[in-house]
C-alpha cells in the first residue's frame, strides 16, 4: 500500500478534452453536423452565444496540445474523437480524413510517450443521426458499434484505453428532460429511452473494441457520479436523496454492473420506464476492465412532493465554498463516490476520467494566472485520491477536466475550466499556477502537503 501522500509508480496522471469543446474545424475535410452544431447555432441555446465553430482550433493545433500536456508532465490524455469527422452521416460513409486526423493525433501522442485514452461518445452525435430519431431510434446503436469498429480497426493497435460513452446521464437529462443540451429534446420517456440506448451501444461497443484492439486494451465507461445528500435530517429528504441517487446513480450504475435497473427508481418512472429488448440487460452488463468515474460536485436533496416523478429539488450547502460557476467543492465526496463505487459494483479498476473546477482568472500584468479557486480545489480533492487507494480502491488514474479552457456547453466561452488558459482571440495556451502546482505533484508522485 503506498505511504501518506504517495501514489503507486505506474499511477497515470492525465488531463481530458473533448472533441466538440477543444477541436473547431467543424466544417472541414469532409466533418459533417453534430447535434452540438446545430443547437450551438440557435439563438438563445448558449449563453455568451459561443459555437464550437473555432474552439481551442485543436483540429490544426494539436500539436500545441500535446507540447502542451508534454510541459505538465502528464503522462496520459483522455480526448473523444467526433463521430461525425468519421462518419458524416452517421453510418455508412467512412470519411478517411477523419480517420487521418485522429491517428495523427493518436501517433503524436505515442511520440511524446503520452498514454492516449480515447473517448468514442462525448454527446456530439451526428445530426443526420438526430434527424432519424437520435438515440431514441434504436438504429443508432448499431450505428454507434459500425462508428466503434471502424475507430478500433484502425486505432486498436496503438490505443490502449477505450472509453465508450461519456456520462449518459448528463447526455439524457441535460439533452432530453431539461433541454439545455443537445439535442434540447423535453421528454421524460424519450429521455429514459435514449439512456436504454445509450447504455446497449456501450453493451454492444465493447465487445467490438476487444475484438480489434490489441492485447491487453482496456475498455470501460465514464459515469459521472454525484454523492446526493440530505438536505436535512427530515425522512422525506433522506427518501428525496435515495430517490435522486437512483436517478442519477444508480439508474446507470446497476444495469451496467448488476444487469437491472433498480426497482424503486422503475416504480416511479411508471409507464415511462424504457422497453428493453430481450438480452438487452445482459448485454449492458457485459463485463469491462474499468469504470471512468467523473467527480465534481455532490448534491443536498430536498424533498419536493410537487416535482414528479423524482420529486426532488437541490439546495446549496451553507458556509460552502463555490467554485465560479457555482458548484460546491466538495472534496470528501470524491473519496465517498470512489469508495462507493469500490464497495457497492467492484469494477476491476477505476480512472478518475474527470474532476476539476472552474475558476475564470486571467493574466494578470507579467502574465501570470493565478488561478486560486483551482490551486484549492485540486490541494483538498488529490489526497482524497490517495485515501482511496489506501481503503482499497483499485484507483489507475486521475485526469484533470480539463487539459485548457475550452467551450463550455451552454455556458460557452463564460466558464474556464483550464489548467492551462486558452487565449480564444490568438489561440496561445498559457499553463496556470493550478498548472505548474500539477505538474510538480506529477513529478514527485506524492503530496507534499498532506
Ligand atoms: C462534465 C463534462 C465535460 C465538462 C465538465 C465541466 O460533465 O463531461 O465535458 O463540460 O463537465
Amino acid at each position: 500500500m503506498a505511504a501518506a501522500g504517495e501514489f503507486p509508480a505506474d499511477f497515470l496522471w492525465g488531463a481530458a478534452t473533448s472533441a466538440y469543446q477543444i477541436e473547431g474545424g467543424v466544417r472541414e475535410d469532409g466533418r459533417g453536423e453534430t447535434i452540438w452544431d446545430r443547437f450551438t447555432h440557435t439563438a438563445g441555446h448558449i449563453r455568451d452565444g459561443g459555437t464550437g465553430n473555432l474552439a481551442c482550433d485543436s483540429y490544426h493545433r494539436y500539436a500545441d496540445d500535446i507540447a502542451l500536456l508534454s510541459a505538465l508532465g502528464c503522462r496520459a490524455y483522455r480526448f473523444s474523437t467526433a463521430w461525425a469527422r468519421v462518419y458524416p452521416e452517421g453510418y455508412g460513409r467512412l470519411n478517411d480524413a477523419g480517420l487521418d486526423y485522429y491517428e495523427r493525433l493518436v501517433d503524436a501522442l505515442l511520440v511524446a510517450n503520452i498514454t492516449p485514452m480515447l473517448t468514442l461518445y462525448h454527446w456530439d452525435l451526428p445530426q443526420a443521426l438526430q434527424d432519424k430519431g437520435g438515440w431514441l431510434n434504436r438504429d443508432t446503436v448499431s450505428a454507434f458499434a459500425e462508428y466503434a469498429d471502424a475507430m478500433s480497426r484502425r486505432l486498436g493497435d496503438r490505443v490502449p484505453l477505450w472509453a465508450t460513452i461519456n456520462e449518459p446521464w448528463v447526455a439524457t437529462h441535460f439533452g432530453h428532460v431539461l433541454g439545455i443540451h443537445a439535442p434540447g429534446v423535453r421528454n421524460r420517456k424519450t429521455a429514459l429511452q435514449v439512456a436504454h440506448h445509450l447504455l446497449v451501444a456501450h453493451g454492444e461497443a465493447v465487445p467490438v473494441l476487444r475484438a480489434n484492439g490489441a492485447v491487453g486494451t482496456q475498455v470501460g465507461a465514464v459515469l459521472n457520479v454525484i454523492p446526493c445528500h440530505p438536505a436535512s435530517d427530515r425522512e422525506a429528504d433522506s427518501r428525496a436523496a435515495t430517490r435522486q441517487d437512483g436517478a442519477i446513480n444508480r439508474w446507470y450504475l446497476d444495469p451496467l454492473f448488476h444487469a437491472r435497473y433498480p426497482d424503486d427508481l422503475q416504480e416511479l418512472y411508471e409507464a415511462d420506464a424504457p422497453e428493453t429488448q430481450t438480452a438487452d440487460m445482459t448485454k449492458i452488463a457485459v463485463p469491462c476492465d474499468f469504470l471512468g468515474v467523473n467527480y465534481y460536485t455532490r448534491m443536498l436533496v430536498r424533498d419536493a412532493p410537487d416535482a414528479r416523478p423524482v420529486m426532488t429539488t437541490t439546495v446549496e450547502a451553507a458556509e460552502a465554498t463555490h467554485t465560479a460557476n457555482g458548484w460546491e467543492s466538495y472534496p470528501e465526496g470524491l473519496y465517498e463516490a470512489l469508495t462507493r463505487v469500490h464497495t457497492e459494483y467492484s469494477p476491476k479498476a477505476i480512472y478518475v476520467t474527470e474532476n476539476g473546477a472552474a475558476d475564470n482568472a486571467g493574466p494578470d500584468r507579467d502574465g501570470t494566472i493565478t488561478d486560486r479557486v483551482r490551486l484549492d480545489y485540486l490541494r483538498e480533492h488529490l489526497p482524497q485520491l490517495n485515501r482511496a487507494i489506501g481503503a482499497g480502491v483499485p484507483l489507475r488514474g486521475y485526469f484533470h477536466w480539463s487539459l485548457m479552457d475550452n467551450f463550455e456547453w451552454a455556458d460557452g466561452y463564460t466558464t474556464r475550466f483550464g489548467l492551462a488558459y486558452t487565449d480564444y482571440a490568438t489561440g496561445t495556451r498559457t499553463i496556470k499556477e493550478s498548472g505548474h502546482w500539477y505538474t510538480r505533484v506529477i513529478a514527485e508522485n506524492e503530496l507534499r502537503e498532506v
